[in-house]
């Protein structure tokens, strides 16, 4: 957007003016004081009575029961004399026995009685397995994280339960990273709408209600970006691109009422995650005002340590912020983590540090109030104990309503990425052959973070395809085995051709084809970056002898990252992105290929054509060289004729054909602390009834930094008859319309904002409206 002045030094001078504001904390003024001193907030808490039931319990606690209470154990760790001592909290114990047993222990034989809070990675369901969440965040519709999160709240409460390590909201551009499966993919606004949704999802308005729980979300933060896409990578990037990439999603989680929230693994700017004062006090605590507790993740404490000469047998440790454990839980706790998971520096050290200065007293208080807060707001004081009857009940998990939401939403969360000459939907009439290595298998459908999902409950491709079409048959053609970790082992991938002539009779023998391959579960998630995303083993060649048949065939993806799928995009005639579905992947995707279902879910991600493009992503910077491929000074790759992704974000096709209209505005300039309104009017203008996303992109073509080609600012997900119209609304605000300095100051210039509607990040129609003082 237009400014009259527009260098750096000129918005640095305007710093001073109310034209450059914080974003979300007028008083700045207040960043600069310490959490521990009296504030109106503080006081206000004084009349909570929460906050009194705090001040009363702190008073009596020793300090060595303050050091037990920020200590997190695993499951594998905790004794009966940690719960004696009063341990704060265990984790990935679910045991409802086990659970009891030791919150007993901690409340009736600790000197104070503080309960337990016990935690688990419930990511997307705990025994009823949601479609994975970069899966769900395809579905553009936050509903359905909301209810994935309720069940999984409900599901995990039961076993007791009462905190998650959810929602993941980490947002990435590089698929070669594993994790990029748990988050909502490469957008700040959709991943913030998803991370509000879980949150709601799991806490609802009170966590303390039996079928709640605490959420946490994670991995504070910018783990979404490590250097070459390794796991627990270097981070380093500017601070604009901090607030405006990845911290909205952590902001969006913490306006929710999110209870706690996970630092990180990786350093960021030379910073680790669960050292970082700047991001885990000065922003998280002190300008957005969190008054929940910090997690750190496993192990993180520790390994801000330097190596010593001999590697210690727990393995945790180089980041070497602090020379050694002691020095490492000081940092951590000092820079504003609360919690310390698995490493026990801080309890162990605790009293030390204290007498020696390295931790304050006002610091360990804080952190032991913070937790405390969500004990009491979780109800744990008064109903400490699991009802083990109903926790060991079958009856309790997996109930058929629930089963029927993962059928939903993992119908809504496929993407139909290719559908030429309407090869989908098929009849269910016709006869069906199930071919791929992946066509009969429940244990990979799951996906990774199945929390206690079972293989046996998951509903294969096979499976669901035969429910409709009971004539289909199933051939493998090869097999994927979810190798051992730590590596890949070729000879597990697809590796011979030897069952691809079963493969091709079976082809022969039907008259329509559904291809099952992808990667299998343990190929995503924690510690499995790739540096190769296509297809593993001779999966494109076993397309290939199947297209060579001549029938009609579609390919089904089950992936947990963007893949470089040129060559199916080549051969296939029609590609459905299933990701990882749950445990009603089989009726889901039968649902959607034979057409009870249109699906009508977008990428949440950009599919490079090659692995060589990544970083590639829609909201880029522009450069001074834009992409040309019949220039050659430009920013581009010489050997590729393109400057695209394969797929965009945004991308998803539909069984029927929608109109988006242009964006009407409700007026064409707005003053910078006020509001615009666009409207679009979707229409199905086809002959089935089906899923549209409306989409809104935003770009500031002349400002004082750089501003992405465009960016998503709004979107909603509309069902509609055959020919049937509805209006969508997106209200626009500075937060749309500004952007961040390298200050962290939220910047409103005037000037002229252009917006595009569509269906996808290829939105064409466009207007504008201009901001004034
Ligand atoms: C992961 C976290 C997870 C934690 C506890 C870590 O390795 O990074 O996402 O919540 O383990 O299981």
């Amino acid at each position: 957007m237009k400014r009259t002045v527009t260098t750096l030094t000129a918005v640095a001078a305007a710093a001073a003016l109310p034209f450059i504001q914080p974003h979300s904390l007028p008083d700045r003024a207040d960043a600069s004081r310490s959490t521990q001193q009296s504030t109106a907030a503080d006081q206000a808490r004084g009349r909570d009575p929460v906050e009194r039931r705090i001040d009363a319990l702190i008073r009596r606690m020793t300090t060595t029961e303050k050091l037990q209470q920020v200590q997190l154990l695993s499951d594998g760790q905790i004794t009966d004399a940690d719960a004696k001592a009063g341990v704060g909290g265990v984790f990935s114990l679910t045991d409802p026995d086990k659970i009891n047993h030791f919150q007993k222990v901690a409340v009736e034989q600790s000197r104070l009685g503080i309960p337990i809070l016990f935690a688990f990675d419930t990511i997307h369901g705990y025994r009823t397995i949601f479609p994975v969440p970069l899966g769900a965040a395809s579905s553009f519709d936050p509903k359905v994280g909301e209810i994935d999160a309720a069940i999984g709240a409900r599901e995990s409460a039961t076993v007791g339960l009462k905190q998650v390590y959810s929602p993941m909201v980490d947002v990435s551009h590089d698929p070669r990273w594993g994790r990029i499966v748990e988050g909502g993919g490469e957008d700040p606004f959709l991943n913030s709408a998803f991370s509000a949704a879980r949150v709601r999802g799991a806490q609802g308005s009170d966590y303390s209600k039996p079928d709640k729980v605490a959420a946490s979300v994670k991995h504070f933060v910018a783990y979404g970006q490590p250097e070459g896409g390794r796991d627990y990578n270097t981070t380093d990037m500017s601070e604009r691109r901090l607030r405006d990439l990845y911290l909205p999603p952590f902001k969006a989680a913490v306006d929710a009422g999110v209870a706690s929230v996970m630092c990180s693994f990786n350093s960021l700017n030379g910073v680790p995650g669960c050292a970082n004062h700047e991001t885990e006090t000065d922003i998280l605590k002190k300008e957005w005002r969190f008054d929940g507790f910090v997690v750190s993740d496993y192990t993180a404490v520790a390994e801000t340590r330097a190596c010593p000469p001999v590697m210690p047998a727990e393995g945790s440790c180089g980041h070497g912020t602090a020379a050694d454990g002691p020095s490492a839980g000081a940092q951590a706790l000092m820079a504003g983590t609360d919690q310390e998971m698995v490493s026990t520096y801080v309890r162990d050290y605790g009293a030390g540090l204290l007498r020696s200065g390295d931790i304050s007293r006002a610091r360990l208080d804080d952190a032991v109030r913070r937790i405390l807060r969500v004990k009491f707001r979780a109800g744990l004081f008064e109903n400490p104990y699991v009802d083990v009857a109903k926790a060991k009940d079958p009856a309790s998990f997996l109930t058929p309503s629930d089963r029927a939401a993962a059928r939903k939403a993992a119908g809504e969360s496929m993407v139909l990425l290719k559908n030429s000459s309407a090869t989908l939907p098929m009849s269910p009439a016709k006869k069906t052959a199930v071919i791929g290595p992946l066509g009969d298998d429940q244990h990979n459908m799951l996906g990774p973070w199945w929390g206690r999902g079972e293989d046996k409950d998951a509903v294969s491709v096979y499976t669901g395809v035969k429910a409709v079409s009971p004539t289909a048959t199933y051939t493998p053609g090869c097999t994927l085995v979810d190798s051992e970790p730590p590596n890949i082992k070729p000879t597990d991938y697809c590796a011979t051709d030897a069952g691809f002539d079963a493969a091709v009779a079976a082809a022969q023998a039907a008259d329509q084809v559904i291809i099952a391959v992808g990667e299998t579960r343990g190929m995503s998630a924690e510690a499995a970056s790739r540096s190769d995303i296509s297809l593993p083993g001779l999966q494109q060649q076993l397309i290939d002898r199947i297209k060579a048949t001549g029938k009609p065939f579609a390919v089904v993806l089950f992936n947990g990252r963007p893949l470089t799928i040129p060559e199916v995009d080549a051969t296939a005639p029609a590609i459905l992105e299933a990701w990882f579905p749950g445990v009603e992947a089989g009726n889901a995707v039968a649902d959607v290929v034979f057409g009870k279902v249109n699906p009508g879910g977008k990428l949440p991600v950009s599919f490079p054509v090659t692995v060589g493009q990544v970083p590639i992503y829609y909201n880029h910077e522009p450069t001074g060289r834009p992409c040309d491929i019949g220039q050659k000074y430009v920013s581009r790759y010489r050997d590729l004729d393109t400057c695209d992704p394969l797929y965009s974000f945004g991308h998803g096709l539909s069984y029927t054909t929608f109109d988006v209209s242009a964006p009407r505005l409700d007026r064409t300039s707005v003053s910078r602390n006020g509001k615009v309104t666009a409207t679009m009017t979707v229409t199905n203008t086809g002959s089935v009834a089906g899923d549209e996303v409306a989409q809104l992109y935003l770009h500031d073509p002349v400002a004082s930094l750089s501003q992405p080609v465009r960016r998503l600012v709004g979107f909603e997900r509309v069902t509609l008859a055959p020919g049937q119209s509805k209006v969508v609304r997106f209200t626009l605000d500075r937060g749309a319309f500004g952007f961040h300095d390298n200050d962290g100051r939220l910047v409103v210039e005037p000037g002229t904002i252009e917006l595009y509607g569509g269906s996808s990040s290829k939105a064409d129609k466009k207007v504008t409206f201009t901001v004034t003082r």
